[in-house]
């Protein structure tokens, strides 16, 4: 046996005990004729000890450990003089009585402790060693337990986990596809699955009831913090349901992964619900986070003619947002804040504030265009108190000013200690427009998928008004980040035909895409509808990470790299010949 015991087990209980460990070495000490081992494995870190006194030759062969040797130690477990109460096996230590070294180790490039001196992109090309911090695998081992209790529920509630394939065609989710070409049928390409919709959808007509699967998904769209190329969901799909029996399965299934695995109740009560249009109106976000108040007010009759300040009297929309106790700002913090909401990203022309002062009168930046009694309605319309400091966005498009009105929301949410990492607050927002315009293809597009049922009293309006056509879609939010979402889908071939009208597609390019899809709903497709999950989005919600790439084992960069394995890469001259294909230089 290589070892018998592991590096995170042994307590003062096992005082006494003769034991085999193995590990990698974390630290070498040298104190006197004392050398100190920590030796570590991923279940923790054991302090091992040899003495020069009892065993010269040991100790000249600990002499030669470095940091990550791989070794095997044998010795007899000993209660520790100076204890370290930061490791649960901090009370003991392994008098070292025989020592192989199993394998030697350059030195890493990084120290591989929970504090590393590696940055981002160390880290990234030698994952397999970042991997091995135990800050990191924390992430993977709630990962694991997270799709444990995934599968344990929905297996509970009579859902079958049915695999996919993944060279398929076109499954439109909005996002570009990676496509893959078919060496067989030359000319010709799979695309990766941006998620297994029409699939499951399939399955529901197979008759399989209640579909699941964790599953990959790849989508080829500008990155972020929440966003990868290939991501994980939990896809789900149930058939002769409403929109309530798919909210209620999914919010009994939150409440009891929260419970299992983050150890937090969220309460008996449902889950608040809010439309999107309220949800832009009151936080200018269909994400919006609950966690802490500062809403929306619109400004509009309060600023908008009322005085000889030109910006406000040529907006559409002028909103305010309330920050408790910021008054006291300086000019600098104000300055930065305007900075934060001029920047291209967010791309506000400026920002107008006002405080509530110790005499409770209103001061703003815009004071010499305004009267005091307008200023004074200002602070009544905000529920402003003294101490407060009032911050106003406007525009002339509502929905941008919005958005940005939105993300100053979030910094000052920040500024405030307001988005508490250990605070959950989830939300359904629902009755999402069907369909959203797009400048650059010209177009109505799918605000969802165009497989989403519109509201069956919106239905009339596909043909005279189509904008305002609401759809039976809802997205679970949990602090600000859409986990999931989904919607009950057209399962009627005829109103399919009519979606894909309104989105455009000639009848032949739709049968060309979707034919599979529209064929299989001629011979009985059940009402049916589901949800998909975020399973990396969830994971590092409940480990409190910024980003997802820290719950991937493997993950990519910013630019879709895998910087380890060095992908994409360029490929063989043969593989392109086999494949018909030919690289231009670009451009
Ligand atoms: P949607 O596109 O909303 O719906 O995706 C579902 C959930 O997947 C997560 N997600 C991502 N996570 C990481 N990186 C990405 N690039 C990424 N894109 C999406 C989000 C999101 O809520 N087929 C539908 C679901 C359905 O209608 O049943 C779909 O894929 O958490």
């Amino acid at each position: 046996m290589y070892r018998t015991k592991s590096c995170g087990e042994l307590r003062l209980s096992n005082v006494g005990e003769n034991v085999t460990l193995a590990g990698w070495v974390q630290k070498v000490r040298k104190m006197g004729g004392m050398i100190f081992v920590d030796l570590r494995d991923r279940y923790g870190i054991t302090q091992l000890v040899f003495n020069e006194e009892n065993d010269k030759a040991l100790c000249d062969k600990a002499n030669t450990l470095g940091r990550e040797y791989v070794i095997q130690a044998k010795g007899v477990v000993n209660k520790r003089y100076n204890n370290n109460s930061k490791i649960p096996t901090g009370d003991i230590e392994i008098i070292v009585s025989e020592l192989n070294i199993l394998n030697k180790s350059e030195v890493p490039p990084f120290t591989i402790e929970e504090n590393t001196d590696g940055g981002d992109d160390i880290r990234m090309k030698y994952r397999y060693l970042d991997l091995r911090r135990s800050n990191v695998r924390a992430n993977l081992e709630l990962r694991h337990k997270f799709c444990l209790a995934v599968r344990h529920f929905l297996d509970s509630k009579g859902f079958l986990e049915i695999e996919t394939p993944v060279l398929v065609g076109s499954t439109p989710e909005g996002a570009r596809d990676f496509i893959v070409p078919s060496r067989m049928n030359p000319g010709q390409f799979y695309a990766l699955p941006q998620s297994p919709q029409t699939l499951k959808q399939l399955l529901m007509v197979a008759g399989m009831d209640k579909y699941f699967q964790i599953v990959k998904c790849f989508r080829d769209e500008d990155l972020r913090a929440d966003r990868q190329p290939e991501f994980t969901q939990i896809d789900c799909e149930m058939s002769f349901v409403e929109q309530n029996d798919i909210i209620n399965t999914f919010e009994e299934m939150t409440k009891y992964l929260f419970k299992e695995v983050r150890h937090y109740d969220l309460g008996d009560e449902p889950f608040l619900r809010m439309s999107w249009h309220e949800a832009m109106r009151r936080f200018g976000s269909d994400k919006p986070d609950m966690r802490f108040g500062m809403e929306f007010v619109e400004l509009m009759d309060v600023l908008k003619g009322t005085g000889d300040f030109a910006v406000f009297n040529n907006a559409t929309y002028i909103g305010g947002i309330c920050a408790k106790g910021c008054a006291s700002y300086t000019r600098k913090q104000l300055d930065e804040l305007t900075d934060f909401v001029k920047t291209p990203q967010i791309g506000a022309k400026g920002l107008v504030y006002a405080r509530v002062m110790e005499d409770g009168t209103v001061k703003s930046s815009v004071d010499k265009f305004y009267t005091p009694e307008v200023l004074t309605k200002l602070g009544e319309a905000m529920n402003a108190e003294v101490g407060d400091l009032i911050l106003i966005l406007s525009g002339d498009d509502a929905m941008k000013t919005r958005k940005q009105l939105c993300e100053l929301r979030l910094l000052m949410g920040d500024r405030l200690g307001l988005r508490d990492k250990n605070k959950f607050a989830l939300l359904w927002v629902v009755d999402f427009p069907m369909f959203e315009w797009s400048d650059e293809e010209q177009r109505l597009m799918a605000m969802h998928h165009p497989f989403t049922a519109p509201k069956p009293s919106d239905i009339p309006l596909l043909d005279t008004d189509p904008a305002n056509v609401l759809a039976d879609a809802y997205d679970m939010v949990c602090n600000g980040v859409e986990v999931g979402g989904g919607s009950i889908r057209i399962h009627d071939a005829v109103l399919q035909a009519k979606i894909f009208e309104v989105l455009g597609f000639t009848p032949e390019k739709a049968q060309e895409q979707f034919g599979f899809l529209m064929n299989a709903f001629k011979y009985g497709a059940p009402p049916h509808g589901g949800l998909a999950y975020g399973l990396d989005r969830w994971v590092s919600l409940f480990a409190g990470l910024d980003s997802i790439r820290d719950c991937i084992a493997f993950p990519k960069n910013n630019s879709g790299r895998d910087v380890m394995l060095e992908a994409p890469s360029e490929v063989d001259i043969k593989q392109l010949d086999e494949l018909h294909l030919k690289v231009e230089q670009s451009k």
